[in-house]
């Protein structure tokens, strides 16, 4: 999933040597149907140009590769990218040629074990699985073009098919769902052996058919007490299991971490190709793609927008994508943007153990994980020109 990403380019940014520095996501636009929840940019067409928008990505890419001479991680979202013909995700793959991890979102129904095969040999080296839940009831509530049990075997196809690394996403928070429903859900997960979990309370998005169900009063999401005793509850059994914390939503084994995504969470700089696609160029400029698949395909040097943003905006969208993330806001970046935050300001939230305050960074603390949102909100009130 796209962020919005202040990239900053600062000197002497000293995380880990294994984090990439450049990022591409490439996005895949259609589905098969929509789901009830999906606010993504998406389209249900029975048969879509495929071709046509693979040329208009690799023309697209052409134009940009310059901003980003060294890729390091591919990640091809949607939409849904397992619809997506393989020898055209083969090519893509050599033709932005990155040196590490390459992502693949997949669904169940679309995903077969001689797909995983071809994945496997076009270079793909990690899927992000769209599991959601394994209950018949909510499969059918979420309006999943799958069913329960075809999540079920393509966990265990992927589980037994030897990728280096793989993902299940698990949607919780579910109108009605009890602990004792999540947890079937969770041990499903943990049986298979995942090496990483990304894990989101359902949303609803205006506009969509979940959204307007809710506010015409015929769907109740639960209440907030509700959604955080899940979310407790999935965090002490995937902790118990092995699986860390780092990020809000993302879980990971040692050694897991989603490379491509944990770059958006540290507001690197990266490509965003197709449809409706975000992006960032090293210096900070935002790209943002056509949304229409068919004006991009006839346009693919055209952008909906690429402008620079000014400080203080990219110092929003700095605290935007970092807090989320284990690694808390990275200070000197913000300092190099001309901002600080205004401690006395956050006393309420360091006294009370929401936040806390390494050397460098601002963090949340245990108590936080929880209200990373109006935490945010809460340092977007606190940044202050540190200009004299
Ligand atoms: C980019 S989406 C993946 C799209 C993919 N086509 C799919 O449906 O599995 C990444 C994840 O975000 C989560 N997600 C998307 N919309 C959501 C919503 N409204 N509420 C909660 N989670 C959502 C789902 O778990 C989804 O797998
Ligand atoms: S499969 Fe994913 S992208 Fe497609 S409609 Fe469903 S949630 Fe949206």
């Amino acid at each position: 999933m796209q962020g919005r990403c202040p990239c900053v380019q600062t000197r002497g940014y000293n995380a880990s040597m294994s984090v990439p520095t450049h990022g591409v996501y490439v996005h895949l636009p259609w589905c098969a149907h929509r789901c009830h929840y999906c606010s993504f940019n998406v389209v249900v067409e029975r048969d879509p140009p495929q071709a046509a928008y693979t040329q208009a990505l690799l023309q697209q890419w052409a134009g940009i590769r310059e901003h980003f001479p060294a890729p390091s991680t591919l990640y091809f979202g949607g939409g849904t990218p397992s619809l997506h013909p393989v020898e055209q995700i083969a090519a893509l793959i050599e033709a932005i040629a990155p040196s590490g991890e390459v992502t693949l979102e997949a669904n169940p129904g679309s995903t077969s074990l001689d797909k995983l095969e071809q994945w496997r040999a076009a270079g793909v080296t990690r899927l992000s699985l769209g599991l959601q839940t394994f209950s018949e009831r909510y499969t059918r509530f979420l309006h999943r073009q799958h069913s329960a049990e075809e999540a079920l075997e393509l966990l265990q196809a992927v589980s037994e098919a030897g990728f280096a690394s793989w993902s299940a996403d698990l949607i919780f928070a579910l109108p009605g769902q009890t602990l004792d429903e999540l947890d079937q859900d969770i041990a499903h997960i943990l049986a298979s052996g995942a090496p990483h979990v990304s894990l989101y309370g359902l949303t609803a998005h205006p506009g969509t058919h979940l959204g307007n169900a809710v506010d015409g009063g015929r769907v109740q999401l639960p209440p907030d007490e509700d959604w955080a005793r899940a979310y407790a509850h999935i965090l002490d059994r995937l902790q118990s299991d092995g699986l860390s914390r780092y990020e809000v939503s993302n879980f990971a084994r040692p050694g897991q971490r989603g490379l491509h995504n944990e770059a958006y969470w540290r507001a690197q700089p990266y490509a965003g190709l197709g449809a409706g696609a975000h992006g960032c160029l090293p210096l900070g400029t935002r790209t943002l793609g056509v949304s229409d698949p068919a004006a991009f395909i006839a346009g693919p040097e055209h952008y909906e927008s690429w402008e620079t943003p000014d400080p203080e905006q990219r110092a929003l969208d700095l605290l935007l994508s970092t807090l989320r993330h284990v690694d808390g806001v990275p200070l000197d970046r913000l300092q190099a943007l001309g901002f600080s935050l205004d401690r006395r300001a956050l006393l309420p939230h360091l006294e009370r153990g929401t936040l806390r305050e390494r050397p460098g960074r601002l963090q949340l603390a245990e108590a936080g994980w929880t209200l990373a949102d109006g935490l945010t909100r809460a340092c977007a009130s606190a940044l202050q020109s540190s200009q004299p």
